[in-house]
């Protein structure tokens, strides 16, 4: 069962803040995501865990909410808590009572991460719901995967965004990374690998045609589909350590 606030915020759209002020949520974690970060904290036993993108604090709630049952505690950062979000994720956190288990960084990832590699700070489970630049979250990713431990968890949300498609169409590739799940269901996969099979039963057409016709029909989505990563939300796993040698390349 999910923490009451959280549950009663997503029924009413809304909380009340401790100056008594009624915020009305938007750009929030939805509530089967919630669920599918916490079941996949509980099932992975993760203690350690990093958030980029505060706002409201929904994911933050429930991520803290299931780390802290596994005795851990939580990382979140966000530049604008305060100056776009007036403090009302944080406010949340508190009412909850999950003030002690929150460390809260007010600033952009792409500083605060090269800080804790620094630091040598592990972490086993990360969630990425900020921007939706594909360099930005590229530079975010380069340094979570430094401080992931073996096994560790990086969660990706609003992965339709074609910045964030295409990110993850590298990664998903990786030798050290395998996609986990996904939700919702993955709704494109048996129809893009329908037209897969479609395209293969073609005889006598020559490779070139075949090539136009796989092109028009939006190679990327079969692609995608195969890759496991057409979905709003992935979750991937780092299986092994960085072994690439200097030249490692592929397409994407
Ligand atoms: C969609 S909201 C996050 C919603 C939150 N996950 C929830 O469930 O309520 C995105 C947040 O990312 C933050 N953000 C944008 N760029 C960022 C960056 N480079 N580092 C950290 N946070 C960032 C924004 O300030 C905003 O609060």
């Amino acid at each position: 069962m999910m923490n009451e606030l959280l549950e009663k915020i997503f029924s009413t759209g809304e909380f009340v803040n401790k100056k008594r002020e009624p915020v009305k949520i938007h750009s929030e974690t939805p509530k089967y995501q919630c669920e599918f970060l916490q079941q996949l904290i509980r099932e992975n036993q993760c203690s350690r865990s990093i958030e980029i993108g505060f706002a409201y604090g929904l994911s933050t709630l429930a991520i803290t909410e299931q780390i802290t049952k596994n005795g851990g505690i939580h990382l979140v950062i966000d530049p604008f808590e305060y100056e776009h979000w007036e403090g009302n994720g944080l406010d949340l956190i508190e009412q909850a009572g999950y003030l002690p288990s929150l460390t809260f960084v007010e600033d952009f990832s792409y500083k605060v991460l090269p800080e804790l590699l620094k630091q040598e700070k592990q972490f086993d489970f990360a969630y990425i719901d900020s921007t939706k630049v594909f360099d930005f979250l590229m530079v975010d990713f380069f340094y979570l995967d430094k401080i992931m431990a073996k096994n560790g968890i990086i969660v990706f949300d609003d992965v339709n965004f074609p910045g964030i498609r295409k990110l993850l169409r590298l990664i998903a590739q990786f030798p050290h990374y395998e996609v986990l799940s996904q939700t919702p269901v993955n709704p494109e996969g048996p129809k893009a690998h329908n037209i897969n099979s479609i395209i293969k039963k073609l005889p006598r057409v020559n490779t070139y045609l075949k090539q136009k016709v796989k092109s028009l029909i939006n190679l990327e989505l079969l692609k995608d589909a195969k890759l496991g990563i057409n979905n709003h939300c992935v979750a991937l796993r780092k299986i092994d350590s960085d072994h690439r040698n200097w030249y490692w390349h592929l397409e994407f």
